[in-house]
């Protein structure tokens, strides 16, 4: 058991009960996620603009802020920030920016939760590592546990797209798959967790994906030079990436860097399961589980994720709000994104391309705000949802 020396605690985001970072540690006992604390004070007197000039290129350059073990990295993070001229002329924004994280390693946004939470489970001494997944976690999980050496096991839909099961087959992973949701799969895990002796890798059960997913906060700050956006659409499922963001503008706050400014975060999630934007429009503090979920974009498949009292706090702290958006619709804005800016989009990124419009359309963005759409994941993974937007939209038509 070796101590994270960056992480000077672990913290319950409910209720505040501290936890020893030098061992293993899971959720806190009230069942809600722990979040790793830093020294900031410390981290802001070498980490700055200038001093991040000469870093490698990949997210472990914000080491101050970030478990200090010897990194299992696969190149993650440090993607492209695109300005993009021709699709914010469609939708009526003058200054809409696309953050490709379809460029990560595995093809998506996970590779960064998973460099950090793979690098803190070796130095941990794990066995195994094991996570339920609705698709892209599971195959970025299946790469660092292969270039960590430790075994993993993955537990997904059965009908999850067949390119996040070859790949986890390919890393070497054991994969199992169910009839059911990822809710299903994440029960299985906890039931088998403690008798196989696996850790437990699931969605904000371990405090490290949000440190790595955090930094995509860190890197819209350093890609503006130093600033944030106004607006930020975030396709939600578990929701760790918009907790990870708010948690990265948070410590920068702390170090000096901003004030208590925030870009307005929007959680975009599919009409056919929309647990945050359900409890947003109720005003409700926690969501209910959604019953029968079902949309194409697979990421978005959490009927009833653990983070969302984290979720809902922070879209309310950020005078965001919460947007759903059909099937249809997104398949629709795939194909507008692919045709206007050449990003081959994930579904669930796709969607933040229709949010925006909506929320463009009915002026809670003004034209002149700088607004970040993530595309969480590349469309190369989704080859039938991608058949399906095909046959939709009429070739060469954008909508
Ligand atoms: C492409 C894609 N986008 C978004 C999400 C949702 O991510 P989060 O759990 O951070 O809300 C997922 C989760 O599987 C995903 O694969
Ligand atoms: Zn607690």
């Amino acid at each position: 058991m070796t101590k994270a020396r960056n992480v000077i605690g672990l913290e319950c985001s409910a209720c505040d009960k501290k936890y020893d970072p030098a061992v293993e540690q899971h959720l806190c006992t009230c069942g809600r996620p722990l979040l790793a604390r830093y020294n900031l004070r410390q981290a802001a007197a070498t980490l700055n603009l200038a001093a991040l000039q000469s870093r490698p290129r990949t997210l472990w350059r914000y080491a101050e802020v970030l478990p200090d073990d010897p990194p299992v990295s696969l190149g993650e993070g440090m993607t492209p920030l695109l300005h993009s001229v021709r699709l914010g002329a469609a939708i009526g924004l003058e200054r809409l920016y696309v953050k490709d994280e379809g460029l990560n390693p595995t093809g998506s946004f996970k590779a960064r939760g998973m460099t950090t939470a793979v690098t803190r489970a070796k130095r941990l001494d794990a066995k195994a590592l094991a996570a339920p997944t609705a698709g892209n976690a599971g195959g970025a999980l299946a790469a660092y546990a292969a270039a960590a050496g430790i075994p993993a096991v993955i537990v997904m839909p059965a009908d999850t797209p067949s390119a996040n099961v070859m790949e986890c087959q390919a890393f070497g992973a054991q994969v199992v798959k169910l009839n059911g949701l990822i809710s299903d799969c994440g029960k299985y895990v906890a039931e088998r967790k403690d008798r196989e002796g696996w850790y437990d890798v699931s969605t904000l059960k371990e405090p490290y994906r949000v440190e790595g997913k955090k930094t995509m906060g860190y890197e819209l700050w350093e890609q503006f030079g130093g600033k944030l956006p106004d607006v930020i659409f975030y396709p939600t499922g578990g929701g760790v990436g918009l907790i990870g963001m708010c948690k990265a503008f948070d410590e920068m706050q702390e170090m000096g860097w901003i004030g208590s400014e925030r870009p307005r975060m929007v959680a975009v999630q599919a009409e056919g399961c929309a647990p945050i934007v359900r409890a947003w429009e109720t005003n409700q503090n926690t969501a209910r589980f959604f019953q029968n979920a079902a949309t194409i974009a697979s990421g978005l498949r959490v009927p009833g994720p653990l983070g969302d009292l984290l979720i809902l706090s922070m879209l309310r702290r950020t005078k965001g709000t919460a947007v759903a958006v059909t099937d249809d619709e997104m398949l629709h804005a795939g194909r507008e994104l692919a045709s206007l800016e050449g990003v081959f989009a994930a579904p669930e990124g796709a969607a933040t391309v229709t949010a925006a419009r909506k929320l463009a359309a009915s002026g809670w963005i003004r034209p002149h705000e700088t607004v970040v759409l993530f595309n969480t994941g590349t469309g190369y993974k989704y080859s039938e949802a991608w058949q399906r937007a095909l046959q939709l939209v009429p070739a060469g038509v954008a909508t």
